[in-house]
């Protein structure tokens, strides 16, 4: 599974993602994430160069913690603004042929009924081109501005995000055969009404007793993508996904976390490498060692302590202004997300982490690694990810937004292909067949979903 790589772009339907202060670098795009031109433009480089898709994070909530408010994730557009960014699919699918796209979107207050539509549709119109990000959201005010009081605890937002999952995939795959729409004009009849069943769901938070509002796409349900890498969150892996995304510090320590995602597909009845893991990089690349350290260097003297902190403390819940920014952060227990915490405190045995470092470290490209240099150097690093750490791929974030991945395409790209770590083609086929091989565009048999179409469609 892990040759070629497969390769996405990580981006964000706004400004400033996981990198901060550096929009103000004047070679940064991000004034310009209004215009569909501009992400039109995108998924045409990306597709030229042989990436897999293009993966938007997403984030229903905003970043209110640090010092107890949200002026400084303002002040730097720490993801905030943040358009919705299914909206953006249909015109990049209708400039490429086989660019993928992943989607993130929440299962804390949407309704599965409603998310299940929406990403038939957005498959159906990308050729089955679609992945879901499923996330379970993590910030109190996501719950307060989705008139909820107060979000659930971290371990029932996974429990409720497994049932929104089911329900999704008992329409997807268990409500209409393939062959439902006859479309027989002797009979005037558009659909056989016997081939489109109800799913009769109870469960503890859903009721759907009906049938899907769409007739099956070419993939029925999206790829399922997870991020989530607590506890709780490798088992709703383990169960569901099919591609998960990580952002370790060291290759030690995404092996111990690969080992256990593995561990826990086999325990949930699943084939060990059914679930494809994307590590979060960022690449500063260049024609040479020297000058991609150069532009490193730029860069760096644009990152917002601020800025940063502001998304840290969003994402873990802990009000980092709270802590002396030189004594290294302990492990503590929140209601928001673990793994922002865990990769600091827990998993790198090979570093204690301060608040200082921490801003550092994640001021460009978010808590994903950074990887500096010529062609020779990003490719000898990305190969090692995967021997060492057992990546299958990446998902390549950036500082200067547009340009970075720009860089990557004509610097790090050729030398990938060169040595056969990618393709050299790009994909003509669904999402999960660029990524499972072709002939794979439906949910192998051994997820957990195509039980439900083994209940209503002969095999
Ligand atoms: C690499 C990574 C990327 C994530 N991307 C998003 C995102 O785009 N939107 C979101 O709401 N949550 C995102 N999350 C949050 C998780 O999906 C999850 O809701 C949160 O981390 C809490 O789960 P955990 O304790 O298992 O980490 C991400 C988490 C990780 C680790």
């Amino acid at each position: 599974m892990s040759t070629p790589m497969k390769i996405f772009a990580f981006d964000y339907s706004g400004p400033a993602h996981l990198s901060s202060g550096i929009w103000r670098h004047p070679a940064d795009r991000s004034a310009e994430y209004k215009n569909i031109d501009y992400w039109v433009d995108y998924a045409k480089l990306l597709e030229g160069a042989c990436f897999d898709g293009i993966f938007f994070a997403d984030n229903i909530g905003y970043h209110d913690v640090y010092k107890g408010s949200v002026d400084e994730a303002l002040r730097d557009a720490a993801q905030i603004p943040a358009n919705d960014p299914a909206y953006l699919i249909p015109a990049m699918a209708a400039a490429t042929k086989g660019l993928g796209f992943g989607v993130t979107s929440s299962t804390a207050y949407d309704h599965p009924y409603a998310i299940a539509r929406k990403f038939s549709t957005l498959d159906h119109i990308t050729k089955g081109r679609i992945g879901w990000n499923v996330v379970t959201s993590y910030s109190d005010i996501a719950a307060k501005n989705h008139s909820v009081s107060k979000q659930r605890s971290h371990d029932d937002r996974y429990a409720h995000a497994e049932e929104f999952v089911d329900v999704c995939l008992k329409l997807w795959e268990g409500s209409w055969e393939d062959d439902a729409v006859i479309r027989d004009t002797d009979a005037c009849t558009y659909i056989d009404p016997s081939k489109v069943h109800t799913i009769d769901h109870v469960g503890e938070n859903f009721s759907v007793p009906g049938i899907h509002l769409c007739e099956p796409s070419l993939q029925r349900s999206p790829v399922i993508f997870q991020a989530g890498g607590s506890r709780k969150g490798v088992e709703l892996a383990a169960a569901t996904a099919e591609a998960v995304f990580m952002n370790s510090t060291s290759k030690a320590s995404m092996k111990k976390w690969v080992d256990t995602l593995r561990a826990a597909t086999i325990a949930a009845g699943r084939e060990e490498n059914s679930v494809a893991v994307l590590q979060m990089v960022t690449v500063i690349s260049a024609a040479t060692d020297e000058e991609a350290q150069a532009k490193y260097e730029d860069y760096l003297s644009y990152v917002s302590y601020d800025g940063a902190m502001a998304r840290y403390s969003g994402w873990t819940g802990l009000d980092m202004q709270q802590l002396d920014p030189d004594v290294p952060l302990e492990d503590v227990k929140t209601n928001a997300g673990q793994t922002q915490l865990n990769i600091f405190t827990k998993m790198d045995a090979e570093k204690k982490w301060t608040p200082r470092d921490i801003a550092e470290y994640i001021g460009i490209g978010g808590a994903g690694p950074v990887i500096v240099g010529g062609p020779q150097t990003v490719a000898d690093e990305l190969e090692s990810w995967v021997a060492e750490g057992g990546a299958d791929g990446f998902n390549l974030s950036h500082a200067v937004k547009y340009q970075d991945i720009k860089d990557f395409t004509e610097f790090v790209v050729p030398e990938l292909q060169k040595r056969g770590l990618m393709r050299t083609e790009p994909n003509v086929g669904t999402l999960r067949e660029s990524l499972f091989g072709e002939g794979n565009s439906r949910l192998p048999k051994n997820h957990p979903g195509a039980r439900y179409r083994a209940a209503r469609v002969p095999a």
